[in-house]
């Protein structure tokens, strides 16, 4: 088939995604490898205009480790890491905010636009929208009855409340809002808090269509170093006896956890898929192909 007709055959099957998503809100977790690799970052932004443009609702919410990370050698602070999180003094999180919410939202807020699209970018703290409390990991050997007495990491958050009022009016008029993963306290104090949890508890605030989880492998993977070891879709239940095997560590933790805290708020479905792939969001969008790991409730 000559290439024209081929694009307007593939134009024509996306027909029953574009009616099926029309009008309704994904959240999309962009992080890891994706925001670095030239091709699939363009696509990206490319991708969450052209989701606007046919009527669909993408919330964006960004991580950014990485660069946290660089900005602090940069200012000659070494990073500590307790169970996997930042160990984040006062300065640490002034620095991370500047650089969550300054230099990488607006970076991608400016791209979006340069692509036509219409994205605003605000944190956690735009209109209430991430309400945070001290995330205190367990020390061994700890009573669970007395989470108080975990340790103490300074200024790293879980999410207490969401207010989607702010992202609701954005989605409303036509913009695309992203979201810098920082909390507020009530004393007003700001929390670094882990993207994919902001994003599986802004999903589930909102009772998204789906959540997608944008990371640098394929999916969950049975064997962490073997990609052929893709699993294309878990339930909960499934998931229980995965982490009790072991399989899950690291960054994947949180997203699965992100997962279940958004299906259970009423998310009707989460993909956690290869960012690194450019357009890996309108496959995952708009075509059979099942990209990556769906995860369901039951
Ligand atoms: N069973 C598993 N399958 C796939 N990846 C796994 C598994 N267990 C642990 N991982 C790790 O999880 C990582 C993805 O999470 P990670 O936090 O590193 O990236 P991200 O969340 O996409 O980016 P960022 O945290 O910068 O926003 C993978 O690169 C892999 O090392
Ligand atoms: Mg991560």
């Amino acid at each position: 088939m000559p290439d024209s007709r081929a694009f307007v055959q593939h134009l024509s099957e996306a027909l029953p995604y574009l009616q099926r998503f029309f009008g309704k809100t994904l959240v999309i977790k962009y992080g890891g490898a994706a925001m670095d690799q030239v091709e699939a970052r363009l696509a990206f932004f490319q991708d969450m205009v052209l989701l606007r443009q046919v009527g669909i609702k993408p919330v964006v919410v960004h991580g950014g480790g990485p660069m946290i990370t660089a900005m602090l050698k940069r200012v000659g602070k070494t990073t500590e890491f307790i169970e996997g999180l930042r160990v984040t003094d006062a300065e640490t999180v002034g620095i991370t905010e500047m650089v969550l919410a300054g230099a990488i939202n607006k970076g991608i807020v400016a791209e979006i636009n340069r692509q036509g699209g219409r994205a605003v970018g605000i944190s956690g703290k735009d209109g209430n929208l991430i309400e945070a409390v001290k995330h205190r990991p367990t020390r061994p050997g700890q009573d669970p009855a007395r989470p108080e007495d975990g340790i103490d990491i300074g200024f790293v958050g879980d999410v207490s409340r969401v207010n989607p009022a702010l992202l609701e009016a954005l989605d409303n008029s036509g913009f695309i809002p992203v979201v810098a993963p920082l909390g507020v306290g009530s004393q007003g104090e700001t929390y670094n808090i882990n993207a994919d949890t902001v994003a599986g508890a802004v999903a589930g605030a909102l009772r998204a269509e789906k959540l997608i989880l944008m990371t640098d492998t394929p999916g969950v993977l049975r064997d962490p170093k073997d990609p052929a070891t893709l699993i294309s879709s878990l339930s909960l239940p499934e998931i229980e006896r995965l982490t009790r095997e072991g399989v899950l560590s690291g960054g994947m933790i949180p997203k699965i956890a992100a997962c279940r805290q958004a299906l259970e708020a009423g998310c009707k479905v989460c993909h956690i898929i290869d960012g690194r792939v450019p357009h890996a969001a309108l496959l995952e969008i708009f075509t059979d192909a099942g990209v990556g790991t769906l995860v369901t409730l039951s």
